[in-house]
């Protein structure tokens, strides 16, 4: 039987009550082993987890990251996130990531919106944050309102490369807040999970050991990885790592992809992408206010977009480029969405930095 078969099997397995797979996992570990795991065909179950990207505004500018290219950057109106916390629940999703292309601990209202996903009934609400602004009175008011998992992203290991990394002198200030939402779990008694990620290039890789030695006692695990081309966006990452092949979260990945069948992303604008790297828009299958999300995943653009993978039918789709780690021309499956962005490399002294 074919891997794909095998992991499609286990993933038809309902939980009761729950027309959501089960759930990929609470530890990085975890989700690494089940990320897979899915029903490849054209209409899968609606998925158990999605991404709510409340923000595209970024407080950093990390050298390997699309968000400091891309224009009309957007928060979400509260009426469209209060919307979509309550129909993703009714479609059955329980977990829920507060982010995707920005930095969520910009938006003012996170705590609240913390707490209403969890009065409706999220089992699992969890967020990646680049960590500077989770000082202790923002962190504790998300933690206070029920987020069950932080993931701090720290991308070099000394502040001085830190600063070239991502942009900001920040690197005392993210390890002083990673240090205090640590005391605080054991203070408060919360049972919230601390992980921290490390992102590293060519320039950064000696200093994985020197992070994981400051992180490693405060967390509850850790997942340095190299770098990928952000689903074909970052070409350009060539340049200051190396993309890996035998991750699926590496992208340069060249079997199936998880991503049009196991979840999606719900865009400041309140689009469906079905990618959560889709900074450019390319991957955009739905509107949310035109129609429901029901109607957009089990929808025409959407099930064509997964009949491509299933048929690996991808030249001109920017799903070749993430897979294949190539830099082709791309036609986006909506156009009237897209945003391809200008990338200033040639002008970036940051970036020639990192190199
Ligand atoms: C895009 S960020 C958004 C959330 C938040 N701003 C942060 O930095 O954690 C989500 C994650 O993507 C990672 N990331 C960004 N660019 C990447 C790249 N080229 N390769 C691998 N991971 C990347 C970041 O380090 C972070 O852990
Ligand atoms: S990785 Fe996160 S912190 Fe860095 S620029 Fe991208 S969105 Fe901002």
């Amino acid at each position: 039987m074919s891997d794909l078969k095998a992991e499609s099997m286990q993933a038809n397995e309902k939980e009761e009550g729950v027309y959501a797979p089960a759930s990929l996992g609470r530890t990085i570990a975890d989700r690494k082993k089940n990320i897979k795991k899915g029903n490849y065909c054209e209409i899968p179950p609606f998925p158990r987890e999605i991404f709510l990207d409340l923000t595209s505004f970024c407080n950093h500018r990390c050298v390997f990251c699309s968000n400091p290219h891309i224009k009309n950057k957007k928060t979400m109106e509260p009426d469209m996130v209060v919307r979509v916390l309550r129909e993703a629940y009714e479609c059955g999703v329980r977990d829920l990531g507060l982010y995707a292309t920005g930095e969520s601990f910009l938006v003012k209202s996170l705590p609240e919106y913390v707490a209403e996903a969890k009065r409706i009934g999220y089992e699992y609400l969890f967020i990646t944050t680049n960590g500077a602004l989770a000082t202790p009175d923002r962190a504790k008011a998300v933690l206070d309102a029920g987020l069950d998992s932080i993931k701090f992203s720290i991308s070099a290991g000394r502040p001085e490369t830190y600063k070239i990394i991502q942009g900001k002198d920040d690197f005392e200030t993210v390890i002083s807040n990673l240090r205090w939402v640590s005391n605080y779990r054991k203070e408060s008694g919360l049972k919230y999970r601390i992980y921290v990620t490390m992102v590293y290039t060519n320039k950064t890789k000696d200093e994985v050991e020197i992070l994981r030695n400051i992180v490693q006692p405060l967390i509850d695990e850790w997942d340095p990885h190299p770098l990928n081309n952000q689903c074909g966006n970052m070409y350009e990452n060539n340049k200051i790592g190396e993309i890996l092949d035998h991750s699926p979260r590496a992208r340069g990945h060249t079997n199936i992809c998880f991503q049009p069948f196991k979840g999606f992303t719900i865009t400041p604008e309140g689009l469906i992408s079905a990618c959560v790297l889709d900074y450019s828009k390319d991957l955009v299958v739905g509107d949310l206010t035109k129609n429901s999300l029901k109607e957009i995943w089990e929808g025409e653009i959407y099930r064509n977009f997964r009949k491509r993978h299933l048929n690996k039918d991808l030249k001109g789709l920017i799903c070749y480029n993430c897979m294949h780690n190539q830099n082709e021309p791309v036609e986006p499956l909506m156009p009237e969405y897209v945003q391809h962005f200008e990338k200033d490399f040639e002008k970036n002294k940051d970036y020639e930095k990192a190199l």
